[in-house]
């Protein structure tokens, strides 16, 4: 059975800007997560603080953060790698961070530039500020169901980077196929092996839809009975250091399904549906969106 209310955490601001080949203006980007406040959603990942170097998509995550119109009851949660981006997002009073690492030893590299033993020992300096600060920890495992580097996952390594993020902290920990590879019954065998070591309700999943499994895998997972999901408006997105990574699950398509289902999400689907598109348009594009396409329909 499927739960009665999921909680969508929105990552277009960030996943999807990220490796989104137009640069969008500062004052768009702001723009774009108070239209998604407005729809209802509670968690609207916002920005990142890694190395402007690294992503310099997000290179304005100050500007950015300082800007936004923070509505009560929604939270802003902002990428951090290292004691360095911590510090640059608490100058602007970010109140909730995510961490992230990898359970394919070879992404772990190319993408922070460490081992995951070296990056979760990074995190320990960040999570031991962020308790005492009061800031809340959101983790990220990627290439959970596969890895552009070295193919298979075992399911052991997720397992344990998980349960690792956990036990430091993390009050959820977010399961992402970073390059869309999985199909639903591998899916639901991940999760289930993560939710042996870490409890359902501080799990989440995180799809991308490359081979356009994503929808099927998010309702296997449901199954499973996990309640919070990952996506990004218009599906905007991929990963820079995943070839051929097409875009994050759009969130649209996401609500509408579980709409369908029967389960709750508390966001208005019109309204962010028309976000996803005057996104897209901002991007030159069209939106990535099944549903955002089909309600503009006259
Ligand atoms: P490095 O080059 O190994 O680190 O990068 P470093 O410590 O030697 O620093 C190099 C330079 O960067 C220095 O500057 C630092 O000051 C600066 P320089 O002395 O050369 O002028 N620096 C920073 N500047 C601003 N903010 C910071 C910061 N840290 C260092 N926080 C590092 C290591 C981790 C910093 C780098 O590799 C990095 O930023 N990586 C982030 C890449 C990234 O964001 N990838 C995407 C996120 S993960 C993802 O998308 C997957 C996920 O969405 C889930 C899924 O989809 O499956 C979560
Ligand atoms: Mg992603």
């Amino acid at each position: 059975s499927t739960p009665p209310a999921v909680r969508i955490v929105e990552v277009g601001p960030r996943d999807g800007l990220q490796n989104e080949k137009t640069q969008v203006a500062t004052a768009d980007k702001v723009e774009l997560i108070d239209r998604l406040s407005a729809t209802g959603l509670r968690s609207i990942e916002a920005t990142s603080f890694v190395s402007p170097k690294w992503v310099p998509q997000l290179a304005d995550a100050a500007e950015v953060f300082t800007a936004i119109t923070r509505r009560p009851g929604v939270g802003y949660p902002v990428l951090v790698p290292n004691e360095q981006g911590y510090e640059r997002a608490r100058a602007v009073g970010v109140e909730e961070i995510a961490v992230f690492a990898a359970a394919s030893e070879a992404f772990n590299r190319t993408n922070i530039n460490a081992s995951i033993d070296e990056s979760l020992a990074r995190f320990a300096p960040v999570m031991a500020r962020a308790r005492a600060d009061g800031v809340k920890v959101r983790g990220y495992v990627s290439t959970v169901l596969g890895c552009p580097y070295q193919g298979e996952v075992p399911l052991d390594d997720v397992v344990r980077v998980a349960r690792a993020l956990h036990e430091m902290g993390c009050y959820e920990v977010s399961l992402g196929d970073t390059i869309g590879v999985g199909t639903p019954h591998k899916a639901r065998a991940m999760l289930r092996a993560v939710a042996a070591q870490v409890p359902m309700p501080a799990l989440a999943v995180h799809f991308h839809d490359t081979y356009g499994q994503a929808l099927s895998n998010i309702l296997a997972c449901l199954e499973e009975g996990v309640a919070v999901v990952d996506s990004a408006v218009a599906g905007v997105g991929g990963c820079p250091y995943a070839r051929g990574a097409s875009g994050n699950v759009a969130s649209e398509d996401v609500v509408y399904m579980l709409h369908g289902l029967g389960i709750d999400t508390g966001i208005d689907l019109p309204l962010l549906a028309q976000t996803g598109r005057w996104l897209a348009e901002r991007l030159g594009r069209d939106t990535g969106s099944k549903v955002g396409k089909a309600l503009a329909q006259p």
